[in-house]
């Protein structure tokens, strides 16, 4: 998979250098280049934003520098691309969404700051055939900026590509699998800590019961996950 995350705070990127993802990177898994998006202004300012048209607070981000550096990201990858705006006015952001995007050979990232990019950008881009745009949100809250959100994307979706994580099998019970359900609870050794005991049936070594309590706890806590939205 060949990822492009475009922006003004490239160094936000330095997070996929670690862990699983760094790993993946290294082994070719993945491919990732951030692009700095004031690489494609063209005054002494560098200038990648300005006043609403209509008023009010904030200011947004101009639409050339944003199609000159899409332009060019475009120019990294080969074929389709899934161009993914970040945005808190998006679809939100779910497992689902990661299923699907893991199965995709190119990303683009366009992380946004201040109000927002001219919307002018996004509908250039639907209508472009090597394109296909998403408007994604990662949560009901509103960040500094899409960078953040674009990490968590690409955790979530890296992860599902076969190789970067060591055992796959652990994708397969994990939480939010396919009936939305969410993972049992977990302990390890000592069997008593604080006072606060290991559930007995784990200690049992009867693989049946072992499973049964696991798929009742976890149906507990999606029922009160639930509950408690
Ligand atoms: N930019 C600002 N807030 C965001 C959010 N919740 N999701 C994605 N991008 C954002």
């Amino acid at each position: 998979m060949k990822i492009t995350a475009i922006s003004i705070f490239p160094e936000y990127f330095a997070a996929t250098k670690l862990s699983l993802i760094g790993k993946a990177i290294d082994s070719k898994l993945i491919e990732f280049a951030p692009i700095d998006l004031r690489e494609f202004t063209h005054d002494n300012h560098k200038t990648v934003d300005d006043t609403p048209y209509g008023g009010g607070a904030g200011m947004v981000m101009k639409p050339e520098p944003w199609g000159e550096a899409i332009d060019s990201s475009l120019n990294r990858h080969d074929g389709i691309v899934d161009l993914i705006i970040l945005t808190p006015a998006g679809r939100t952001f779910n497992q689902e969404l990661a299923n699907k995007f893991a199965q995709r050979e190119n990303l683009i990232f366009a992380c946004g700051r201040y109000e927002g990019i001219d919307a002018r950008v996004a509908d250039f881009y639907r209508g472009h055939q090597r394109v296909r745009l998403h408007e994604i949100s990662i949560g009901n809250y509103v960040l500094n900026g899409g960078e953040v959100a674009a990490l968590v994307m690409i955790e979530a979706i890296t992860r599902l590509i076969p190789g970067v994580i060591g055992n796959p099998d652990s994708l397969l019970e994990e939480s939010h699998n396919e009936i939305g359900e969410v993972e049992y609870p977990v302990y390890t050794k000592p069997a008593e800590w604080r006072g606060l005991q290991v559930p007995e049936v784990l200690k049992s070594g009867n693989h049946g019961e072992i499973s049964n309590w696991r798929r009742s706890e976890a149906k507990r806590r999606s029922n009160s996950l639930r509950e408690s939205e």
